[in-house]
């Protein structure tokens, strides 16, 4: 299925994916060079990252992909990703910021979850989550027992903040889900291939600015629910997810 009808991106369009040396990550890159993109890989392990890269290189040869090692973790880490990021390429048109999760299943962790939930004005609600593990006392206080939904939860709606914060700007800025995707975060179960789990996010990158939508959570190019102040057109009856 095509991406667009209007393509507003050149090799000098700069689109930065986090987590992208395996699953859903490395398809949304391997899409976003074959493009014609200029595509950065970014990795926690760069030899892993480097397989990466040399992969997409295989399958689209004239592509521009760089790379960069990346954990979102951790605070030096990523300064040093970003002043490199300025430095080299003048920073990017396209952030796909798929390694936000915490962990798979109800393990809990305090200090795990402060790393994951900090942002913005989501920050006081953030800290109730942590203080509440630590306590030992989450399910009492309402909190659901799982750390990955929370996390996910905290993201979605940073999304539809930073949405706000962002729309004078011209910035879209949306979740999505891919679906139950067979990669090494499902432990390869699911019932769609990680390429196809990337559709969704790849559609929503290279949406034309003239299309402006922001603020919406989607599943299969269809907006799911939406929390943002001011509602994209074709909220208020959105179709259901497959
Ligand atoms: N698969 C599904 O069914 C499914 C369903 C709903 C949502 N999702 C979401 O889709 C996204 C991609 O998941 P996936 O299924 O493709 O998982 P995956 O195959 O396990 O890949 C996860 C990627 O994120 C990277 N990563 C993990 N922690 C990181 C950190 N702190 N900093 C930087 N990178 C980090 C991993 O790097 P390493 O190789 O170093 O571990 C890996 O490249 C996630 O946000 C996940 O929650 C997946």
């Amino acid at each position: 299925m095509a991406y667009t009808t209007d393509k507003w991106w050149d090799e000098n369009t700069v689109a930065v994916v986090t987590g992208s040396n395996k699953g859903i990550g490395f398809e949304i890159a391997r899409i976003f060079a074959e493009q014609g993109i200029t595509t950065v890989v970014t990795a926690r392990d760069e030899e892993l990252g480097r397989q990466a890269v040399a992969k997409i290189k295989e399958i689209a040869p004239s592509s521009r992909v760089l790379l960069h090692q990346l954990d979102i973790s951790d605070p030096a880490s990523v300064d040093r990703f970003v002043e490199w990021l300025r430095s080299d390429l003048g920073g990017l048109t396209i952030l796909v910021n798929n390694a936000g999760f915490a962990y798979k299943g109800n393990i809990f962790g305090a200090d795990e979850a402060q790393v994951t939930l900090t942002p913005y004005e989501l920050q006081t609600l953030g800290q109730e989550f942590v203080d509440a593990i630590r306590a030992g006392n989450h399910a009492a206080a309402g909190w659901p027992n799982s750390m990955y939904g929370t996390s996910k939860l905290m993201l979605s709606l940073w999304t539809a903040q930073l949405a706000d914060q962002l729309r004078d700007k011209g910035v879209m800025v949306n979740a999505m889900c891919p679906g139950w995707c067979r990669t090494d975060m499902s432990s390869q179960s699911g019932t769609k291939s990680a390429a196809d789990g990337a559709d969704t996010a790849v559609w929503l990158a290279l949406r034309s600015p003239q299309d402006f939508k922001t603020g919406a959570f989607w599943g299969e190019r269809n907006i799911i629910s939406c929390h943002s102040t001011s509602r994209p057109e074709g909220y208020l009856h959105p179709p259901l997810p497959h």
